[in-house]
C-alpha cells in the first residue's frame, strides 16, 4: 500500500496539462468515485494497528498534493486561455460584409432630390388601393378600356363591388389623395412601386417603380410643365440633354404627352440604347384634365394643374444601360455591388 501511495504522489508531481480537458481527466482518475485514491482510501479501511497512523497521514497528504495540483492548474489555465484570447492581435479579423443601396432606390432618390429643389415635397400613399382613387376619380369611365389596358390586379371582383379593391397600378392615386385632402397650392412627388398583370420578360414586370409629380396653382400652365421636365431632364442627364414631347393620351390629362429625353449615350446621333433614333422615352404628362379637380373638391375655373409619371427602372436602365428588367429583383449581389460607388 505504501508503495502504492508513493507511486501515485509521484505521478501527482509529475502530471501537467496543456488544456482544462486534461486537468479534468486526471481529477477523475485520481479523485472520481472509482479513481486511485477514492479506492485506496476503500483499502485504507482495512488497516489497522500501528500502519494506520503512518498510512493515514500519508494519504492525506496524497489527496492534498493531488487536490492542490488539480487547483493550480485548473487557475493557470483559465488565466492563460483569457488572456490569449482577448490579447492575441495576430488572429484574423471577422470579415463584414458591407451593403450597397439599389440601384431603383438610388435613382429614386435622385429624382425626389431633384424635383425638390423645384419645391416640391414628397408624398406616400397605399398600394392595396380602391377603383376610385386608381381610377374614377382620374376620369376613367366605368367600362373604359384603359382599366384593362394598365392590366390591374383586382383584389375584389368588378361585380361584387361598385368600388373593388385592387393593386394600385400607377402612383397617381397617391395624388387625388392629395388633392382630396388639401386645396391648392399642392406641389408633390409621388414615389411608390406599382402592379400591373403583365408576364415577366427583360423588358416588363408585373411590379415596378414610378415617381409621379402632381403641381396645381392658380395660372399654371403647359410651359411651366415643359420647363419642369426640362430642368429635371438636364439635372438627371447632363446640361447637354434636351427633351422632346410627343402628343399621347391619358384620360387624366389634357392635352397629354410623351416625354423623351435625347440620348445621353450617343449625343442625339442614335445607338443601340435608344435604337436609332437619338431619343429615349422616359414617361407620361399632361395637363389635369378638369374632371379630375372636380373629382376631388377642386374650383377648376380657378386652378389648373399639371401632372406627369415615369418609370424608375426605366430611368436607371438608361443611366446605367442595364438591359434587363428582371435583374433589379433577382437580388444578386454581383449585380448590386456594381453601384457600390455610384
Ligand atoms: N399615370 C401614368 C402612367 O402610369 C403616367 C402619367 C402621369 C401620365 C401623369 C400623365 C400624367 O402611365
Amino acid at each position: 500500500m505504501k508503495q502504492k501511495i508513493e507511486q501515485l504522489l509521484s505521478e501527482v508531481e509529475a502530471f501537467t496539462a496543456d488544456s482544462l480537458h486534461k486537468v479534468e481527466e486526471f481529477r477523475v482518475k485520481m479523485l472520481g468515485k472509482k479513481g486511485d485514491l477514492t479506492l485506496l482510501f476503500d483499502e485504507f479501511k482495512q488497516v489497522s494497528g500501528e500502519a494506520k497512523r503512518e498510512l493515514g497521514q500519508k494519504i492525506n497528504e496524497l489527496k492534498n498534493k493531488a487536490q492542490g495540483k488539480i487547483s493550480e492548474l485548473r487557475e493557470a489555465l483559465e488565466n492563460t486561455t483569457f488572456t490569449t484570447l482577448a490579447l492575441d492581435t495576430s488572429r484574423p479579423g471577422t470579415a463584414c460584409n458591407i451593403g450597397t443601396r439599389h440601384p431603383v432606390a438610388m435613382v429614386r432618390n435622385e429624382i425626389l432630390n431633384i424635383f425638390s429643389r423645384l419645391g416640391f415635397t414628397v408624398a406616400e400613399g397605399p398600394e392595396i388601393e380602391d377603383d376610385w382613387h386608381v381610377f374614377g376619380a382620374l376620369n376613367f369611365a366605368p367600362e373604359h378600356p384603359a382599366r384593362d389596358m394598365q392590366d390591374t390586379f383586382f383584389i375584389e371582383k368588378k361585380e361584387d363591388s361598385d368600388n373593388p379593391i385592387l393593386l394600385r397600378t400607377h402612383t397617381s392615386s397617391i395624388q387625388v389623395r392629395a388633392m382630396e385632402r388639401q386645396q391648392p397650392p399642392i406641389r408633390i412627388v409621388c414615389p411608390g412601386r406599382v402592379y400591373r398583370n403583365e408576364a415577366v420578360s427583360a423588358r416588363a414586370h408585373c411590379m415596378f417603380h414610378q415617381v409621379e409629380g402632381l403641381y396645381v396653382d392658380t395660372n399654371v400652365s403647359f410651359a411651366d410643365l415643359k420647363q419642369t421636365l426640362l430642368y429635371f431632364a438636364k439635372e438627371m442627364f447632363g446640361s447637354d440633354v434636351d427633351i422632346r414631347l410627343r402628343p399621347s393620351f391619358f384620360p387624366f390629362t389634357e392635352p397629354s404627352a410623351e416625354m423623351d429625353v435625347s440620348c445621353s449615350i450617343c449625343g442625339g446621333k442614335g445607338c443601340g440604347i435608344c435604337k436609332g433614333t437619338g431619343w429615349l422615352e422616359v414617361g407620361g404628362c399632361g395637363m389635369v384634365h378638369p374632371n379630375v379637380l372636380t373629382s376631388c373638391k377642386i374650383d377648376n375655373t380657378k386652378y389648373s394643374g399639371f401632372a406627369f409619371g415615369m418609370g424608375v427602372e426605366r430611368l436607371v436602365m438608361l443611366k446605367y444601360q442595364v438591359r434587363d428588367l428582371r435583374l433589379y429583383f433577382e437580388n444578386d449581389v454581383r449585380f448590386l455591388k456594381q453601384f457600390a460607388a455610384a
